[in-house]
C-alpha cells in the first residue's frame, strides 16, 4: 500500500472499487474491458448480469506485467512462455490450464483460464494498482468487452457510456475514461490448455496478432478450433454485430446496388472503392474504408455504431480481401456480424 502514491487518484479510486466488489469498465489498447476482481465469484457474476452473458461463457483475466503468471494457471507450457515473451504487454490472451484456488465463476466453470497483459499505460496503472491492494499482492481484473451480449465492442469511454446507461446511473459500473483503443478490436486468443496433452496451440480468435507471427514464434502453424466444440462466445456464429442489418458484397456486385436497394430503403455502403465511380442513387450512401487492415480495425467499430444513429435500412460491407493473414480477423468479425442478420 506504500506505493499507492503512484497513482493518479482516479486509479486509485477504481482499484478500491475493484476491491469492493464493484464493476469498473477501463481502456485498453483492443476495445473497453468491463472488469470485476477475477477472484470474487460475486463481482464477477455482476458482469454476466450487466452484459447479458450466458454464465457458461468464460471472461479474459487481465494482469499487470510485472504478475506471477504462475498464480493463476497449474502448468504453463514452453509455448506460453516464448508467446509472452514476444507478445505482451499486448493485444494476445493465452488459455492456460486453471489454478485450483482461482473460482470457476471467471472461467465460465471450466479448467482453463483465459489470461492477458494489456499494454494500454491507464489499463496497465489500474492493474498495477489493484493488485498492490490485494493483501497477497496477486490480482486480476476479469473484463470482456463492455457491450451488451452480442453487440460491436465499444472502443471509446462514450461508447461504453452508451452501452451501460441504467448501469452507470444507477451507480453499478463506473468508468475509468481514457483515449479511443489504438488497436480497436478485440485480442488474438490463443488455447494452450491442452500441450501437456499433446494438442498444439490452437488460434481461438484471430486478432490483431497475426497467425503468420503465432506460427514464427511456435514454430509450427496454430491449429484451427473444433467447430463442433465452440467454447469462445465470440466464437459464435452471430456476434459482434450492429443493431443495423449488415451484409456483406463483392466488389463485382457493387454496381448492382441500385436494383437491390428498395426504394423506400436508405443504406449505407462501406467500400474501398473510388465513390465517383459508383453508380449514384439518392437511397445509397457511401462510404470509403481504409485499404489498410490495420486502419480498417481501428476505425470499423465506431463507424459501425455511428451508422447505427443514421436511420439506415442496411449496411452493406464490401468484401474484405481474403487468405490475407492481415485481414483475418476483420472477415472473422465482420462475418459474424452479418451472420447476426441471416
Ligand atoms: O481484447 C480483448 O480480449 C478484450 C479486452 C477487454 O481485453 N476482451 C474481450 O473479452 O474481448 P470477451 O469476453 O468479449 O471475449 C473473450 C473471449 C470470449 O469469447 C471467451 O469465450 C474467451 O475469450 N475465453 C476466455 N476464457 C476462455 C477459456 N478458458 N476457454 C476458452 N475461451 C475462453
Ligand atoms: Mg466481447
Amino acid at each position: 500500500m506504500s506505493d499507492t502514491y503512484l497513482f493518479d487518484s482516479s486509479i486509485i479510486e477504481a482499484a478500491k472499487k475493484l476491491l469492493n466488489g464493484e464493476l469498473v469498465a477501463f481502456p485498453t489498447e483492443t476495445v473497453y474491458g468491463l472488469g470485476a476482481d477475477a477472484e470474487n465469484p460475486d463481482a464477477v457474476a455482476k458482469i454476466y448480469q450487466a452484459k447479458g452473458r450466458p454464465a457458461n461463457h468464460p471472461l479474459i483475466v487481465h494482469i499487470p506485467p510485472d504478475a506471477n503468471i504462475q498464480y493463476w494457471t497449474s502448468s504453463v507450457p514452453e509455448e506460453a512462455f516464448a508467446l509472452m515473451e514476444a507478445f505482451w504487454p499486448g493485444p494476445l490472451t493465452l488459455i492456460l490450464p486453471k489454478a485450483d484456488h482461482i473460482p470457476s465463476a471467471v472461467s465460465g466453470g471450466q479448467n482453463s483460464i483465459g489470461i492477458r497483459c494489456p499494454s494500454h499505460p491507464v489499463a496497465q496503472q489500474l492493474l498495477k494498482a489493484f493488485a498492490m491492494l490485494k493483501t497477497n499482492g496477486q490480482g486480476g481484473v476479469a473484463a470482456p468487452s463492455a457491450n451488451k451480449f452480442g453487440h460491436v465492442s465499444p472502443t471509446s469511454a462514450a461508447h461504453v457510456l452508451s452501452e451501460f446507461p441504467e448501469e452507470i446511473a444507477s451507480g453499478i459500473l463506473s468508468v475509468l475514461e481514457g483515449d479511443d483503443s489504438e488497436i480497436g478490436i478485440e485480442s488474438t486468443i490463443v488455447d494452450l490448455s491442452r500441450v501437456k496433452d499433446g494438442v498444439g496451440a490452437v488460434l481461438l480468435r484471430p486478432g490483431h496478432i497475426t497467425r503468420s507471427q503465432l506460427a514464427e514464434v511456435l514454430g509450427y502453424q496454430p491449429a484451427s478450433p473444433d467447430k463442433s466444440a465452440p467454447r469462445v462466445s465470440g466464437s459464435l456464429k452471430a456476434h459482434y454485430a450492429p443493431n443495423t442489418p449488415l451484409q456483406l458484397i463483392k466488389e463485382a456486385d457493387l454496381d448492382r446496388l441500385p436494383s437491390l436497394v428498395p426504394a423506400i430503403e436508405k443504406w449505407a455502403v462501406l467500400t474501398f472503392a473510388d465513390i465517383d465511380t459508383l453508380p449514384s442513387s439518392s437511397n445509397l450512401n457511401y462510404f470509403n474504408v481504409s485499404t489498410n487492415a490495420q486502419d480498417y480495425a481501428h476505425d470499423i467499430y465506431a463507424l459501425l455504431r455511428q451508422l447505427d444513429t443514421k436511420g439506415f435500412q442496411r449496411i452493406m460491407v464490401q468484401s474484405l480481401p481474403q487468405d490475407d493473414d492481415n485481414w483475418e480477423a476483420l472477415n472473422d468479425r465482420l462475418q459474424r456480424a452479418a451472420a447476426a442478420f441471416e
